[in-house]
């Protein structure tokens, strides 16, 4: 059974999709959910599905993005995940901190990369006049949003769309896309 640390910053939506799907004949479980903010609404969810949480507030680090890094690995390492995957995580990690787990790292993005890497993706895909927008699964490497592609899923981007609009078009195809995703790449 392979085990699953999930990152979260915010909400936690993908998180407890992949919480869920993680069930039964599921090759994976999950262990651990950890966040960068303590606040996050994320962790509540997963305490009320009885998966264990650790937060480690990076605002204190002021910055030297290593030793929030090293505060955050610990309970990380502790619950010795075989795979970590990042869901609505908004920290960029170090080189060093994917290294750990190259080759075992999940993100999912909510564009069609290679297109967009990096923030407001909804935004600049409706003020580029795509026709198509989306979401994808890859592993995560050193250079931000662009390890190999797992899954993608694509949607259509109406005329009246605003961001707001796209971004929940796009979110139901995360919930479904990254358990597939995970799975698959659990069953290795
Ligand atoms: C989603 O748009 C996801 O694509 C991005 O973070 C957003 C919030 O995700 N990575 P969640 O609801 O916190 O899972």
């Amino acid at each position: 059974m392979k085990r699953v640390a999930i990152l979260i910053s915010g909400g936690g939506s993908n998180m407890v999709a992949l919480a869920r799907s993680m069930t039964g004949d599921h090759p994976a479980r999950c262990v651990l959910v950890a966040s960068n903010d303590p606040q996050a609404s994320g962790l509540a969810k997963a305490a009320e599905m009885e998966i264990a949480t650790a937060a480690v507030d990076h605002r204190p680090f002021k910055g030297d993005r290593a030793a929030f890094e090293a505060a955050l690995l610990e309970p990380i390492l502790a619950a010795a995940p075989d795979i970590v995957c990042l869901a609505g995580f908004m920290r960029v990690l170090t080189p060093g901190f994917v290294q750990r787990f190259e080759g075992r790292m999940l993100n999912i993005h909510p564009s069609l990369l290679p297109k967009y890497p990096g923030l407001h993706t909804h935004q600049r895909a409706i003020d580029a006049g795509d026709a198509e927008a989306g979401c994808t699964v890859h592993e995560v490497t050193a250079v931000l949003d662009n390890g190999p592609i797992l899954g993608q899923s694509r949607v259509p981007v109406l005329p009246q769309d605003t961001a707001a609009d796209l971004a929940a078009r796009v979110l139901v195809e995360e919930h479904r896309l990254y358990p597939d995703c995970l799975r698959a790449f659990a069953a290795r």
